[in-house]
């Protein structure tokens, strides 16, 4: 048995009230239809946050949950690592105003800007950050209000993604401990960064009248592309956390990928060996909300009991960057 550095002592999640479901779309004037929607994507709604439901709002609500279930206070926590493609402000980190809501006075705090994968990259750093000796305890945020960043006049965008925040602790193993994470893989390929992306408002082309009247600071997406890229890149990703865990698909007692997309999730589940049976989908409730979309699950799948002490679950992520991620943790 491969020994273990860090485990998961805590999941939460947090969520806006407001389901906008496929139905919902005439009333803003999007030509769509559920069965278009549900047939190509698996959404059958999505939650969408009111303008108080902000970034930090929707993260201090998942990790005062996953701090309860870990037994660990504020004043605890090390370093707060808090993954988004939709910071509150450009300047500071949304992660410091998580910090100052949680008054985690003792952490350091930063924002990581990883698209989908960011919370899979999170876990990696922090487990690192535990085995360099640095850090005990890390909070893990994925945290994404992603109707502040779509189009909501592009049919083609607007009708996949949804808001929403899951966290977890994470925290040094006691010695001969068997639950922890077992292996960890992160990789990214920039050359393909314009497949998706949101060409301006940055430090290259900061806003102007022209570009908010162009719609070019919202996301833009090669969706059939990065369709292809999803499939390639999850699959590989499965099998190097696989690979560096030393086990097979037959050893994962549950699979619970990005959820950007039920065909996307169905082929890599169908590359790794795992049958649907053993793979969670709530991408039917939440769409695609990046990187807040695995450790929403996460937290859903323990609170469910479909995975409890002893289970051993791998996590799949893909997105923008491109930048994939995969990670297997045993509970
Ligand atoms: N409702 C109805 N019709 C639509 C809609 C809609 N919401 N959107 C597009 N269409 C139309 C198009 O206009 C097109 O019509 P045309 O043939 O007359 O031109 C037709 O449907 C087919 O469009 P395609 O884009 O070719 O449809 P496709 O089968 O590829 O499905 C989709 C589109 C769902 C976006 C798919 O490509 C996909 O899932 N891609 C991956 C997207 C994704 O998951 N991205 C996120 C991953 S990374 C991350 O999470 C950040």
């Amino acid at each position: 048995m491969i020994p273990t550095i860090a485990r998961i002592t805590g999941t939460g999640r947090g969520l806006p009230a407001r389901i906008f479901t496929n139905d919902d779309f005439a009333s803003i004037g999007v030509e769509t239809s559920d069965e278009w929607i549900v047939e190509r994507t698996g959404i059958r709604e999505r939650r969408i946050a009111a303008e108080s439901e902000t970034t930090c709002w929707m993260a201090a609500a998942a990790s005062r949950s996953a701090m309860s279930k870990a037994g660990v206070t504020s004043g605890e926590i090390d370093v707060i690592i808090l993954s988004t493609a939709t910071p509150d402000r450009l300047l500071p980190a949304t992660a410091v105003d998580l910090q100052a809501e949680l008054g985690a006075t003792r952490a350091a705090a930063f924002d990581v800007s990883a698209a989908c994968s960011g919370w899979l990259y999170g876990l990696t750093i922090a487990e690192g950050m535990i085995a360099s000796g640095a850090i005990d305890t890390a909070l893990v945020v994925g945290a994404e209000k992603m109707s502040a960043i779509i189009d909501w006049t592009d049919r083609s965008t607007c009708v996949l993604f949804g808001d929403g925040a899951g966290a977890v602790i994470v925290q040094r193993n006691k010695a001969g401990e068997k639950a922890g994470i077992l292996s960890t893989f992160m990789r990214s390929d920039g050359c393909l960064a314009d497949l998706l992306y949101r060409p301006h408002g940055g430090a290259a082309h900061p806003m102007t009248k022209e570009i908010v009247e162009n719609r070019s600071h919202l996301v833009r997406m090669a969706g059939r592309e990065v369709f292809k890229h999803a499939v390639r890149e999850m699959s590989e990703a499965a099998d190097r956390a696989l690979d560096s865990a030393k086990l097979r698909g037959a050893d994962i007692d549950l699979l619970v990928p990005h959820q950007a997309n039920k065909r996307i999730i169905e082929a890599t589940a169908k590359h790794a060996g795992i049958p649907m049976s053993k793979v969670y989908v709530n991408v039917d409730r939440f769409g695609n909300t990046s990187s807040a979309s695995i450790p929403i699950a996460l937290d859903e799948v323990i609170e469910k009991k479909i995975v409890g002490p002893g289970s051993t679950v791998m996590m799949v992520a893909f997105g923008a960057g491109f930048t994939w991620a995969s990670a297997i943790i045993r509970l």
